[in-house]
């Protein structure tokens, strides 16, 4: 199945890569329905949802400023490696990705959608001016209006950014191949994009997911593992 993968690739006029957290767990992140993820310890309800910034705006800054921290000596890893080389040789032409850690830019990839935003830049939640991550960390106030200060990253109950979901649609809805990496597809509307496609649908996951259905190819691994062994075919 492997080489049939790489033969769509190399066929492909457009190939477009959607991740998820399962992409960046091999640099070190957790992600975050995985039994060592995120949530198995923290209700996402009080830390990454729009109500949590007026609830409890100290564990909101908390829970991102030990997520910002943490990414300081975190690397991209081969796999991110390996889909910047890929834009750069034509097989990959936009990676859309519900990661909010960078690291497919980090490794060199230039399309990049950020469908979830970020969280390594910062604005204040009332005016929106832009703030450095270390006004973030360092518990400082907007110094323009005095309010808080809070991540770029898309919030349960926000809408995620309408151009980067454009980009992500339009390519996925136009692409010959389209990579699934790392995600369990729990989270709307990002798990709507994979049935958009009209191309060949490939999954590469660590685990098989209930929601993962419809894929033409279905390679269960680890994120490196897998595109480095694809790689090897192209
Ligand atoms: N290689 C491949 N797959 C992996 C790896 C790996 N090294 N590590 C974990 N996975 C898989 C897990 O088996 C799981 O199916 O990645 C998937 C990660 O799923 P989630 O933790 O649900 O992450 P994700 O799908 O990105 O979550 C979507 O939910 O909380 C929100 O905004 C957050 O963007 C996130 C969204």
């Amino acid at each position: 199945m492997m080489e049939t993968v790489a033969s769509w690739m190399k066929e492909s006029t457009s190939t477009v890569v959607l991740t998820g957290a399962g992409m960046s767990t091999e640099s070190g992140i957790p992600d975050f329905r995985s039994k060592s993820g995120w949530w198995k310890s923290i209700d996402p309800r009080t830390v990454a949802s729009v109500e949590s910034l007026t609830d409890d705006y100290a564990l909101f800054r908390e829970f991102y400023q030990l997520r910002i921290e943490a990414l300081h000596d975190i690397e991209p890893h081969v796999g991110h490696r390996i889909l910047a080389r890929w834009e750069q040789q034509g097989y990959v032409q936009l990676i859309a990705t519900q990661n909010v850690d960078q690291l497919h830019q980090l490794a060199g990839s230039k399309n990049v959608a950020e469908l979830h935003g970020n969280i390594v830049t910062i604005r204040c939640t009332s005016c929106n001016k832009p703030h450095s991550k270390e006004h973030f960390l360092n518990n400082a106030v907007c110094t323009y209006c005095t309010n808080h200060l809070r991540p770029n990253v898309v919030l349960f109950g926000e809408t995620l950014p309408q151009d980067a979901w454009n980009r992500a649609l339009n390519a996925i809805q136009h692409a010959d191949v389209v990579l699934v990496i790392g995600t369990s597809l729990e989270v709307y509307p990002v798990n709507q994009l994979p049935m958009m496609a009209r191309g060949k649908l490939v999954y590469i996951n660590l685990e098989l997911e209930t929601h993962a259905t419809g894929f033409d190819a279905v390679l269960q691994g680890s994120a490196g593992e897998i595109l480095t062994q694809l790689d090897a075919y192209l």
